[in-house]
């Protein structure tokens, strides 16, 4: 099995971290999770000392650093655009932390290991004539610090679709990027799934874009060095330092640059580029097509593949608007700690992973919702499906496991059979994280409707039923043990907690298909203490107004 390599965007360290940067990192956590759990590696990863020790699954994020606001806005505060940056780093970092991210490396853009890697990327480039000096003229939005087409700046009224202030018209001498040349290429390992870009509706709109009329020019990847010192943060240009490289080009190579040594170099390329759709076009396109010339700048740099999928995710909107500065409506660390405080960071989690905006539309950060899906899923699911399952066990049994059944019943087919297993891996493989946690959920609920078909509870008014109850009750327990594997990337904290309860931690090392075999050599022992406890999640009143 290849190595699985999982990037998030970085992200602007400008911004104060939101729900936007949660969701997506968190999203990869639990890929990440997922397939640590289907290969049976180590729980996070540590960056390897050498190639023999390195994971199977590698997990990345970071920040962004170089963009010009940093130096505005360090100098409001008062501060270098250095230290501007370390603190507002060290926030993302906490807020990773908060959300319990298991990121195996953290890349920030002003790091040396990343600027030297880029400087050498550059050189190769500026040597193979794909990187060359030109002129620029152009609209640029300088809120966003990106020039916008002449159509494009048309059609906006020449102002910023997104902040609504004028565009500027610049010419600068600059460097440019032989994108033009890879159009044709690209857009047929586009169609070709040779590199895959999902959901089908994000391949759609590239495709769009990259068919004819469409026509790409080459981009311009710099920016003059002036006495402004706001021109002066960057990497500067190989060779030139009177240029410095545009953000964006700086911050793609973050995804190489991190695993460009020689202990980590076997897991290029990345497996999936998890993105938000705004910066589709710069994954989709910008990104591969540097590569491609990359790999083709010298004998050196053929190792350098293109990554094997680019994911784009929608949108948070908040009660049904969209989130803006201007509105103050930020769904923001506050309100998610808010959240996890009052239902637990893995209720958090599981609402953001299971309603996310993952596979299209935008998705509504709602309360009701929330609570909805809390205690259906949660309260009502696994919390108190194990806390009957408990209780039955201690009160007909003495808290001790009844044996294995001989001959299980016959209504326990449907969660012995593996099928919800095998759904979930199914799902991951096309990054529905979502649905693959939502099998977990569906297991819960099979065991639901299996104690309601067999009603162990009326069975036991009878002693003599005891060995059918037993078997009853055995069947429910090793049912919710497998499901809690399936909830464990997404909850893990919860589902560590049910299996210390349960003496049922899956040991490190064990692919999935092995520990998820029913009755199989990681069941559930026959005798183990089942320790009741508190309910893994109390019901919440939709009637209780939303923490904040
Ligand atoms: N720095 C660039 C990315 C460079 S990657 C080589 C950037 N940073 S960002 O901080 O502005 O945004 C990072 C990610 O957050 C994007 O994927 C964006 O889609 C995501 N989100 C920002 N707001 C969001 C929501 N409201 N909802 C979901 N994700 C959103 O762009």
């Amino acid at each position: 099995m290849p190595p699985f390599y999982i990037t998030t965007p970085i992200y602007y360290v400008n911004d104060r971290p939101h729900i936007g940067h949660c969701y997506t990192t968190l999203l990869a956590d639990v890929a990440a999770r997922f397939q640590r759990l289907v290969r049976g590696s180590t729980p996070t990863g540590t960056p390897p000392a050498g190639t023999a020790d390195l994971p199977s699954v590698f997990f990345l994020t970071g920040t962004d650093e170089h963009a010009d606001k940093v130096v505005t806005s360090a100098a409001e505060h008062g501060v270098s655009p250095q230290q501007w940056a370390d603190q507002n780093a060290a926030e993302f970092k906490r807020a990773f932390e908060f959300i319990g991210s298991s990121h195996d490396d953290f890349i920030r853009t002003t790091e040396p290991r990343h600027r030297d890697r880029v400087a050498v990327y550059l050189a190769a480039l500026l040597a193979s004539g794909d990187v060359y000096r030109g002129e620029y003229t152009g609209w640029y939005d300088e809120g966003q610090e990106e020039y916008v087409t002449e159509n494009a700046a048309r059609e906006a009224g020449f102002k910023s679709t997104i902040s609504g202030k004028p565009l500027v018209k610049r010419t600068e001498p600059c460097y440019f990027f032989r994108l033009s040349k890879y159009q044709d290429e690209l857009r047929g390992l586009i169609e070709r799934d040779e590199f895959r870009v999902a959901p089908d509706s994000r391949k759609s709109e590239v495709l769009g874009r990259l068919r004819p009329p469409a026509v790409l020019n080459d981009v311009p990847i710099s920016r003059p060095v002036t006495s402004d010192p706001a021109t002066q943060w960057g990497i500067r240009i190989p060779g030139d330092p009177a240029h410095r490289v545009y953000v964006w080009i700086d911050a793609l190579f973050n995804y190489l640059s991190t695993v460009d040594t020689p202990a980590r170099r076997p897991l290029w390329p990345a497996s999936v580029h998890l993105i938000g759709k705004d910066i589709l076009w710069f994954h989709s396109v910008i990104w591969p097509a540097l590569l491609l010339a990359l790999s083709r700048s010298g004998r050196d740099w053929a190792w350098v593949a293109l990554p094997r999928l680019v994911f784009g995710h929608g949108w948070w909107v908040s009660e049904g608007q969209k989130m803006s500065k201007s509105l103050g409506n930020f769904i923001d660390l506050e309100r998610l700690r808010a959240y996890a405080a009052r239902f637990g960071i893995d209720a958090l989690r599981w609402y953001l992973v299971t309603q996310g905006p993952l596979s299209g539309a935008d998705a509504d950060f709602s309360h009701a919702k929330f609570v909805e899906v809390y205690n259906a899923d949660l309260a009502n699911g696994i919390g108190n499906c194990a806390s009957r399952v408990g209780n039955m066990i201690e009160k007909y049994f003495g808290g001790v496991l009844p044996p294995i059944p001989s001959a299980p019943p016959p209504e326990a087919a449907r969660l012995r059979d593996g099928a919800l297993i095998s759904a979930a891996i199914d799902s991951l493989a096309r990054v529905e994280l979502g649905e693959a946690s939502a099998a977990g959920a569906r297991l819960v609920r099979a065991v639901d409707e299996f104690i309601s078909a067999t009603s162990p509870f009326k069975l036991a008014k009878d002693l003599a039923n005891l060995p059918a109850v037993g078997d009853i009750l055995y069947t429910c327990a090793e049912s919710l043990r497998i499901a809690s594997l399936l909830l464990a990337p997404a909850m893990p904290t919860k589902m560590a907690d049910l299996w210390q309860r349960w003496n049922c931690a899956p040991p490190p090392g064990v692919p999935l298909a092995e520990l998820a075999k029913w009755g199989g050599p990681h069941a559930l022992k026959p005798g183990t203490r089942i320790e009741k406890g508190d309910p893994l999640f109390m019901r919440a009143d939709p009637a209780e107004p939303a923490p904040t």
